[in-house]
């Protein structure tokens, strides 16, 4: 299938590993203008001179904690250095986050900041300049726990929040030509991953929860969650905004 994604700008914010780092790599496969974001130079590296062998149109990167930083003014940044991103992918998030559910509002507030807030002060800057032009992708990359609402407290509520503002802002962007919406994996193996290290440390339990959790039986590649990024990014879902779109091994 044609995707129409050559020379498209695109920012990918968590790019450096698993999921994200996979989803540069798609958008680079398809000659795309590509940003990378994340913490780590020295993974950054690596990913942009994998993602110029792939075809990228061009590929840079950006260091930079979008925890400790002002998310909105570094949104305004990368549009200085780089112009307007018609596609953005918000995939920072996770649940190695505070597991208290009665912790008082500071843990919830990291855990909510971690997989939504921060990522919606970039939007507040990226969203108004896509509906100005008329066209525009903005993806989350949530959680099956979204919806199962099972495991860290802290977690599935934040990413349930998540899914929230992407249905219902989502909405009232339907009709502009920009589609906000969400992805949402089930679990997903990857090298040096939480659930990687879990199949050794605890091989028993990690069957466990494949047979009771993810009627597939198997984790997730980040190949088969970032096809569906790429596919949400192009013309071809255009009858999909507000959507949020399990793939998930059909999550139990
Ligand atoms: N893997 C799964 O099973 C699974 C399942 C459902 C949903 N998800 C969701 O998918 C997304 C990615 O998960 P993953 O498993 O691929 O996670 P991961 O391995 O933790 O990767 C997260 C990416 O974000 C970057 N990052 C983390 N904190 C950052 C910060 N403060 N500022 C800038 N960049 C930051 C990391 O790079 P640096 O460390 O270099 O900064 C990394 O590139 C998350 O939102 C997660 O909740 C994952």
């Amino acid at each position: 299938m044609e995707l129409g994604l050559k020379n498209k700008r695109v920012l990918v914010v968590g790019a450096s590993k698993g999921i994200g780092r996979a989803t540069a790599l798609a958008f680079a496969s398809e000659n795309c203008h590509v940003v990378a974001v994340a913490r780590s130079a020295e993974l950054l590296t690596s990913l942009k001179e994998e993602g110029e062998r792939k075809g990228a149109a061009s590929f840079s990167y950006e260091v930079a904690d979008i925890m400790e930083c002002d998310p909105k003014a570094f949104a305004e940044e990368l549009i200085s250095k780089y112009g307007e991103f018609e596609i953005v992918i918000q995939n920072v998030g996770g649940s190695l986050v505070s597991r208290n559910h009665l912790a008082d509002s500071t843990d919830w507030s990291y855990a909510l900041r971690f997989n939504a807030l921060a990522s919606i002060d970039m939007n507040s800057v990226f969203l108004p300049r896509m509906i100005e032009k008329g066209w525009g992708r903005v993806i989350h990359i949530s959680s099956a726990s979204a919806q199962t609402l099972r495991g860290n407290p802290l977690y599935a509520s934040s990413k349930a929040f998540l899914n929230a503002y992407v249905t219902t802002v989502g909405r009232q962007l339907a009709s502009k030509g920009v589609l906000l919406t969400s992805v949402m994996p089930g679990a997903v193996a990857f090298e040096g991953s939480y659930w990687d290290n879990f199949t050794v440390t605890d091989p028993k339990r990690c069957e466990d929860y494949l047979s009771h959790h993810q009627a597939i039986g198997r984790f997730g590649t980040c190949e088969e969650i970032a096809d569906v990024v790429l596919f949400m990014a192009s013309e071809k879902s255009s009858f999909m905004p507000a959507a949020c779109v399990a793939v998930d091994g059909a999550s139990m």
